[in-house]
């Protein structure tokens, strides 16, 4: 979604917005703008398309002179790509300049208001309500006429605004929008994630909803809705910048693909001591988690398959009911929650509006929350009432790959956790699900080891016109990542079904030649999906099996059988998903597609 960068400092201020704004490209964008105050005015540059055109335009910046300036990639919600709805957006008089992430949703009457006033508008975007209204509302202080607008509009936003008559600083301000603060020496930024600045700084403040942030080149000044100032606790970001570079690889998605081993142990390490999981500072006694009447877990895409694991997971284990929900269905069900339910909340961004919303739903209605989360600081950290975070660092390819796995790896280790409290585990059972959990790296790095295997198979389908991944219980929660990371990435049709509900319906789409990948790594159910591998290949599918290594009867599992190492079954999902992940990748790779952004598809979706 939208990115945003400002910057106030001693240096030309737009060759760093464009830097900064080719760290957020990631995120997904259709068009590209800067604002920067020169020679006494707002000159603004943008235009649809790449970052590569403004680059152009501006000859990479140099062409805008100045200090101080705001940047924008926009990834079209009210109006189509173009360069009128490009931020960032001027007032009627020029003297202020504008961009925001995220919906203004009552942009409708403020605008017919603000047109009934005679201010005339020349996009169609909601976001230049904003820039209109800072100017009827301006009254020569920043943080008064910030707060008159703020409390206007309803919807979520991060914003960075120049005036005319402040031209050594820029204000800023978020709601259920991304925006964090970078403290420099001799100069300020605000950015949409750290990514975006950490060549500068590592230094940052993050900001709450509705805090107004006054940056100019020797001070930081962060104020409430009020005006009052606030203090605010400073944190330094570890991430490496090679994490947010692509360090030789041709995308950042293999980069990450081969990241899981390192994201993994930096998720699982730290959280297991002496043989035992500990869960940072959480207390979850064995009374609250007998307490515990039902769990939801609540998220969207993949971390929502996450969520599909962890239901049979947490089920198995702890023997308590989990409903997985899509964060978008869950907010407006008006779903049955008590006080005595738990709701786990995953998101990698921690931004998501939907997975947003349904925690603050959740929390509503009494259930204590727990978020899974990889961006700390972020929206859905600070609202849960705990977090555990992924150790996962940046992900900048839109296709999750090391956010799910470390996901993964939180659930098993909550699960056995709660499960040990409720007393359901014998020392054995939990000291050898603990070692396994602690092996997870070094299985997903001897997985990776086979590559090759999954390249070729990829040259074999790549040109299939719709493929099917099959599996039963955990098998069919894996499927359904699968099935998206080639759908979203590849763009060939893929539907992902339990394997016993093929014949209800979809098998009549099988025909000569139609693949299917059929996950069988649970020795239980292996003959039951065995036979629907039958049932698929006696309508011609060619069937590529994934299994364990030690199940005997691998052959029968497929024309082409990816071979996993044994892990507990319950952990299967972590391994199985890696030769997924691959097989998206290549095919995407042999059909020429823009495998790190997808079209349409964007990283953080901070709209609904
Ligand atoms: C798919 C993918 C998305 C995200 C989803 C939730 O590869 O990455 O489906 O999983 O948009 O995003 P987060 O985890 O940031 O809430």
């Amino acid at each position: 979604m939208c990115g945003i960068i400002g910057y106030v400092g001693d240096k030309q201020a737009a060759p760093i917005l464009l830097e900064g704004l080719s760290k957020l490209e990631y995120r997904g964008y259709d068009s590209a703008g800067i604002a920067v105050f020169s020679e006494g005015k707002i000159e603004v540059k943008k235009s649809r398309g790449r970052l590569s055109v403004l680059s152009e335009l501006t000859d990479g910046g140099k062409a805008v002179i100045g200090n101080v300036g705001i940047g924008h990639t926009r990834w079209a919600t009210h109006g189509e790509p173009s360069d009128v709805n490009s931020h960032p957006h001027l007032s009627s008089s020029g003297r202020f300049a504008v961009v925001h992430n995220g919906i203004i949703e009552n942009y409708i009457p403020l605008k017919k208001k603000l047109i009934d006033k005679g201010i005339k508008f020349i996009s169609e975007t909601d976001t230049e309500v904003i820039a209109h209204l800072f100017e009827y509302y301006y009254n020569g202080n920043m943080i008064e006429t910030m707060s008159k607008v703020i409390e206007r509009v309803d919807g979520s936003y991060a914003l960075g605004i120049l005036a005319v008559d402040h031209p050594d600083e820029f204000i800023a301000v978020r709601k259920a929008s991304p925006l964090i603060v970078g403290l420099g020496d001799g100069e300020n930024f605000v950015a949409s994630d750290v990514t975006a600045i950490l060549n500068h700084t590592r230094d940052i403040y993050y900001l709450e909803d509705d805090e107004i942030v006054v940056l100019k080149k020797d001070s930081v000044k962060v104020y409430n809705i009020d005006g009052e100032e606030i203090k605010k606790e400073q944190f330094t970001v570890n991430w490496d910048i090679s994490a947010a570079e692509k360090g030789g690889y041709e995308h950042f998605m293999m980069k990450e693909i081969e990241e899981q081993p390192k994201a993994l142990s930096e998720t699982i390490n730290p959280r297991i001591q002496n043989g035992r999981i500990v869960l940072d500072n959480i207390s979850l006694t064995g009374d609250d988690i007998s307490r515990i009447n039902k769990i939801y877990i609540i998220a969207c895409g993949s971390a929502y398959h996450v969520g599909v694991v962890g239901k049979y997971v947490i089920e198995k284990m702890c023997r308590i009911p989990v409903e997985t929900i899509i964060a978008s269905e869950f907010r407006y069900c008006d779903p049955i929650v008590t006080e005595n339910d738990l709701a786990i909340i995953i998101s990698q961004s921690g931004e998501t509006a939907d997975t947003l919303a349904a925690l603050k739903e959740a929390k509503a209605k009494g259930a204590r929350t727990i978020g899974i989360v990889n961006v700390v600081g972020s929206s859905i950290a600070n609202a849960s009432d705990d977090v555990l975070y992924t150790w996962a660092g940046p992900e900048i390819a839109v296709a999750t790959t090391k956010a799910y796995s470390t996901q993964l790896s939180v659930i098993y280790m909550l699960s056995v956790y709660m499960a040990d409290k409720l007393g359901r585990l014998s020392n054995a059972e939990y000291d050898k699900l603990v070692s396994e959990i602690k092996k997870l790296p070094d299985y997903v790095a001897q997985i990776l080891k086979s590559k090759d295997q999954v390249q070729f198979l990829a040259s074999k389908f790549f040109n299939s016109h719709s493929i099917f991944f099959i599996g039963r219980n955990l098998d069919y929660a894996v499927s359904l990542e699968g099935s998206l990371k080639l759908k979203e990435i590849s763009y060939i049709h893929s539907e992902a079904y339990a394997a016993g509900e093929l014949k209800h319906g979809t098998i009549s789409l099988i025909e000569e030649g139609t693949l299917v990948v059929a996950l069988a790594t649970n020795d239980e159910l292996f003959d039951k999906t065995v036979s629907n591998i039958k049932e698929v290949k006696a309508r011609g599918a060619v069937v590529v099996g994934v299994t364990k290594e030690s199940q005997q009867h691998k052959s029968d599992c497929g024309d082409y059988i990816i071979e996993l190492p044994g892990t507990e079954s319950v952990f299967m999902p972590s391994l199985a998903v890696i030769p997924l992940q691959l097989f998206g990748y290549y095919v995407a790779s042999l059909k020429g597609c823009d495998i790190d952004k997808p079209r349409n598809l964007a990283k953080s979706v901070t709209v609904e």
